[in-house]
Parts: structure tokens; C-alpha cells; sequence
């Protein structure tokens, strides 16, 4: 291991034992997707975990999956042959979609990513198409230029995702990162997600959002912004994108979860910003 090596933080370890206990737990699953677990290898027992419990995930590892498929869809729909993560943690699109024509650039902050690169080498999963660019948003804004260096062409269009990243930012920070988005080639897609604050969620996905702010600030990555709809998509609007939209938890359990029979949805918590240059 590098010096710089950093184990990923809980909360991206968290999103992608989800997305495989979605892959394992749940029919039909929306994503499929081991390759986080893999990357992580923990214990045999890490089912048994309380953040893992399968009543307690229910809907958050089903929201954590369609996260993913949404942009992934969007991806694939579009034709755009450059995606880029911001806050990529474990995601595992480049190893998932192999055939796919598109250049992956991967955003983190260096310690963590470093981790992944050296576990994807371990694995025998790096693949060619996948670009890592080591950066912390709230220190470095120019990001664009970063992956300039490894490839990326300003002059055409790209998917930019920020998935689960926005509430540990400050505002100003996320103002930066979408100005610094609407600031590329026409055509570019921004899906970001965000958290509605607390007061705006009740029962089981309230308490779900509290004890996850709880284990969040004690691992010393505390939730810090939230967002309504209206505030999201103003703050896209002010930025200087042509086109906003929000897609809501309902809106994506129209989409994804309709019809099925194991009364699987995602919770409420986190929506997503849908926003065009
Ligand atoms: C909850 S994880 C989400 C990871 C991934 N997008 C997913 O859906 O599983 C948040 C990610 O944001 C990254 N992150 C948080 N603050 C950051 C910052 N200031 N600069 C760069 N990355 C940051 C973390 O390292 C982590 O990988």
C-alpha cells in the first residue's frame, strides 16, 4: 500500500454493501452490482451488521441502486461518451459496463481513491477507460482542468453525476461545483442528488435520516447542507443552466418500482437534481 492509501469512508463503504444487499436481498433488482463488496472484502458477518439489517435498508438500499440506475440510464440514452463522477467512492459503472463507449473520470478525495485504485489492481478490474482524478472539492474548484490532463475534451458534451456527496459539502462549495459544471460544453448533463431537510420527512424515513445524520457526524463526517426542491433547483438556475428539473422519490418509484409484488420502494431522503448546460 501507498503511504497516501486511505480506506474509504464509512458512508461510501455504506452505499455500496447496499447496493449489493439490494443485488442479493431484492427480486428483480433495479442494479446489480457486487463489485464495492468485492473492492471491501469485509468480514463474513458484515450482513449481520446493524446498518445492514434488511428490514432497517429496505428502502435505502432500493433508493441507493436507482440512484445509480437513473444516471447510468441516462448515460446509456444519451449517447454521451464522457462520464464524470464526482465523489465516485465505490461505484463500479466502468467495471460494469465494459462494452460501453464512454471514458469514466472518477472524482474523489486522493486517499480513499488511491484505496480503490490499488484494490481494482489486486482484483484484476482497472480497466483503460477509467481515469482517476484525486481532488477535494472544497479546497481545489478546478477540477475540469484535472481532467483535462487525463483526457477529457471540454469542447464535448458529458454526463457529471454527484450522487450522495452534496449533504457533507458546504453550500458554497456546491454552488462552485455547479457553476463549474454549467460551465462546460452545451449538452452537458448534471444529475445530482440532495437531501430535502429533516422537517419535510415523517415516520420510518425520518427516523432513518436521524440515525444516519447521528452515525454520520460520528464518524466525523457530519450531514452539513440541505436542500428543497425549489432551493436545488434555484441554485442550478443561478448557476446558468438552460434546463432544470428534479426528479422526486415518487418519480422514481413510478419509474422503477411499479408493479412489483415485494412491496419494495425507495425511502424518502434524498432526491435528485436533473440540470442541462
Ligand atoms: C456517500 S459517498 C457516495 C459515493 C458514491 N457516489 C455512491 O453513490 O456510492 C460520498 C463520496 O464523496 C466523497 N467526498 C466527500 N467529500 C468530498 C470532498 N470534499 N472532495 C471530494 N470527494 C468528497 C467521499 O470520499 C465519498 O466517496
Amino acid at each position: 500500500m501507498n503511504a497516501n492509501t486511505v480506506a474509504p469512508e464509512d458512508t461510501a463503504a455504506r452505499t455500496a454493501l447496499w447496493r449489493a444487499l439490494h443485488t442479493e436481498l431484492d427480486p428483480s433488482p433495479v442494479l446489480e452490482d457486487t463489485i464495492g463488496l468485492d473492492l471491501l472484502a469485509p468480514s463474513a458477518d458484515w450482513r449481520d451488521r446493524g446498518d445492514m439489517d434488511p428490514a432497517f435498508t429496505h428502502g435505502m438500499r432500493a433508493w441507493v441502486a436507482t440512484r445509480s440506475r437513473i444516471v447510468e440510464d441516462l448515460v446509456r440514452d444519451s449517447g454521451i461518451g464522457q462520464y464524470v463522477l464526482l465523489g465516485s467512492g465505490l461505484d463500479s459503472f466502468a467495471q460494469r459496463h465494459p462494452d460501453a463507449a464512454v471514458t469514466v473520470f472518477e472524482v474523489d478525495e486522493p486517499g480513499p481513491q488511491q484505496w480503490k485504485r490499488e484494490r481494482l489492481a489486486e482484483l484484476g478490474l482497472h480497466t483503460d477507460r477509467q481515469r482517476f482524478v484525486p481532488v477535494d472539492f472544497e479546497s481545489d474548484g478546478d477540477w475540469p482542468a484535472r481532467l483535462r490532463d487525463l483526457g477529457f475534451d471540454t469542447a464535448r458534451q458529458a454526463v457529471v453525476s454527484s450522487l450522495g456527496v452534496s449533504m457533507y459539502l458546504t453550500r458554497e462549495a456546491t454552488a462552485a461545483t455547479l457553476a463549474t459544471v454549467a460551465g462546460l460544453a452545451p449538452g452537458t448533463v448534471l444529475a445530482m442528488t440532495y437531501q430535502p431537510p429533516t422537517e419535510q420527512l415523517s415516520g420510518a424515513d425520518r427516523r432513518a435520516r436521524e440515525i444516519s445524520m447521528a452515525g454520520a457526524a460520528r464518524n466525523g463526517t457530519p450531514f452539513i447542507s440541505f436542500y428543497t426542491a425549489d432551493d436545488a433547483a434555484r441554485l442550478a438556475r443561478e448557476a446558468g443552466f438552460a434546463q432544470v428539473r428534479v426528479i422526486s422519490t415518487d418519480d422514481a418509484t413510478a419509474r422503477y418500482f411499479a408493479g412489483r409484488d415485494d412491496g419494495l420502494a425507495p425511502a424518502h431522503g434524498e432526491e435528485m437534481l436533473v440540470a442541462t448546460v
